[in-house]
C-alpha cells in the first residue's frame, strides 16, 4: 500500500524528473553551442599550425588571461621564443613584429579553450543547481569536462615536445590532441541529441558505423601526415610519384608515403563506406553523408596537388570534423529510426487503424 510518505516522495520525484524533461532542450541546445565553439576551435588549432604560430608561447599558464602588456613583456616573451630551437634553426631572421605576428593565433587559441571551459561549465552548475539535468546526465557532462580539460593539457604536452632539439612536435601528439578534439565534439553532440530525439532499443547501422569509424581513423591519420609535413612528399595522385606504392618503407607511423599511403587509402575506404551506407539506407542525411564525403576526398587531393596552401589544408581539416559529425548525427538519428520502425512493427495496430475487415 502507498504510504502518504510514499507518495509524497513518488510527487518530489516527478516533479524533479518533469523539471529535467522541460530543462532538455536548453540543455540541448546550450550543448549545440558549446560543440560549434569546439568546431571553430579545431580550425583554430589547424591554422596555428599551418602559420607556424604553434611554438611562439613556450610556457602554460592556464589562468592567465591577458596577452603581454606593454613593450617591456612583449620583449621578455620574444626572449623566452629566443631560447627555443624553433627560432634558432627557423626564425633566426625574425624581430619583435614578426614574433607578435605568430604569438596571436596561439594566443587566440588557447584564449578560445578557456572560452569554451567556461561556455560549459558555468551553465552547467546553473542548469544542475536548477534541477535541469536528468539522472546520470550530470555526471555524463562532467565526464566531457574532465575530457576537455586532459585536452588542454594535451595541448600543451604537444608543444613542449616542439621545445626540446627539434623545432617540430611530436605527430604522435598532434595527432592525440587532434583526436580528443573529435572525442570531444562527438560526445558533446551524442549528448544532445540524445536530449532532443527519444531513443530506441536498436542496434546501431552496420553501415553507418563504418563510416563513423574509417572517418575517425582517416582523419587519424591525416593528423599524422600534417604532423610529419608528408602532404610536401609524394604530391601525385593517385599514383605516388609514378609508383603504386610509396617507396619508403612500410612504417605506416613514421615513414612519410607510407603515412601519406595509409591516408589515402583510408579515405578511399570511408569513400566507399559513405557511399554504400547512401546506397543501402537513402534519405537526405546519408545523401548529406556521401556527398560531403566526397567533397572531403576532392579537398584533400586538391590540398596535396597544389602543396598544401594554408586556406585549402584549413577547409581540408574542418570538412574533416564536419564529416565526423555527420556520421554522429546519422548514426544517432539511425538509432531511432530503426527503433520507430521496429517498435511500430513490434505494438499490434489498434482496431480503428486496423480498419474495417
Ligand atoms: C574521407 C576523407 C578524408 C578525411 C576524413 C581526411 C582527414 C584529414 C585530416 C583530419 C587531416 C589533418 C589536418 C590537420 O591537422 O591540419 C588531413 C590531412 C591531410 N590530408 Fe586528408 N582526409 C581525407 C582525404 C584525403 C585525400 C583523398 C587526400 C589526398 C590524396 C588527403 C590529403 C591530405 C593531406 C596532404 C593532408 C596534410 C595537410 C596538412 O599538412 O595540413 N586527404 N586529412
Amino acid at each position: 500500500m502507498l504510504t502518504r510518505m510514499d507518495g509524497a516522495r513518488e510527487d518530489e520525484v516527478s516533479g524533479e524528473t518533469r523539471m529535467a524533461r522541460k530543462g532538455s532542450r536548453p540543455v540541448a541546445w546550450w550543448l549545440i553551442g558549446c560543440g560549434a565553439m569546439v568546431f571553430i576551435m579545431v580550425v583554430l588549432g589547424g591554422l596555428t599550425r599551418l602559420t607556424h604560430s604553434g611554438l611562439s608561447m613556450v610556457e602554460w599558464q592556464p589562468l592567465r588571461l591577458l596577452p603581454p602588456l606593454g613593450p617591456e613583456e612583449w620583449e621578455a616573451a620574444f626572449a623566452r621564443y629566443r631560447a627555443t630551437p624553433e627560432f634558432r634553426l627557423v626564425n633566426s631572421d625574425m624581430d619583435l613584429e614578426g614574433f607578435k605576428g605568430i604569438f596571436w593565433l596561439e594566443f587566440i587559441h588557447r584564449l578560445w579553450g578557456r572560452a569554451i571551459g567556461l561556455a560549459f561549465f558555468v551553465p552547467l552548475v546553473v542548469f544542475a543547481w536548477r534541477g535541469m539535468l536528468a539522472p546520470g546526465l550530470a555526471g555524463k557532462l562532467l565526464a566531457i569536462f574532465a575530457l576537455g580539460g586532459l585536452q588542454g593539457l594535451l595541448g600543451w604536452v604537444m608543444v613542449k615536445s616542439g621545445l626540446v632539439d627539434r623545432p617540430d612536435v611530436s605527430h604522435f601528439r598532434l595527432a592525440a590532441h587532434l583526436m580528443t578534439a573529435f572525442l570531444i565534439l562527438g560526445a558533446i553532440e551524442w549528448v544532445a541529441l540524445d536530449l532532443l530525439i527519444p531513443r530506441r532499443a536498436a542496434q546501431p547501422s552496420r553501415a553507418v558505423s563504418t563510416v563513423l569509424v574509417l572517418t575517425f581513423l582517416t582523419a587519424t591519420w591525416g593528423a599524422l601526415v600534417a604532423g610529419l609535413d608528408a602532404g610536401l612528399v609524394y604530391g601525385t595522385f593517385p599514383l605516388m610519384n609514378g609508383r603504386l606504392f610509396p617507396d619508403d618503407g612500410a612504417d605506416i607511423l613514421n615513414a612519410h608515403g607510407a603515412v601519406q599511403f595509409t591516408h589515402r587509402m583510408l579515405a578511399m575506404a570511408t569513400l566507399a563506406a559513405a557511399t554504400w551506407a547512401w546506397v543501402k539506407g537513402r534519405g537526405a542525411t546519408l545523401a548529406a553523408l556521401a556527398g560531403l564525403a566526397w567533397v572531403q576526398a576532392a579537398l584533400g587531393v586538391a590540398t596535396l596537388l597544389l602543396g598544401v596552401p594554408v586556406a585549402l589544408a584549413s577547409a581540408h581539416q574542418a570538412g574533416a570534423v564536419a564529416l565526423f559529425a555527420l556520421a554522429v548525427l546519422a548514426l544517432r538519428l539511425e538509432v531511432s529510426l530503426r527503433g520507430d520502425r521496429r517498435s511500430s512493427a513490434a505494438v499490434p495496430s489498434s482496431p480503428e487503424r486496423r480498419g474495417p475487415p
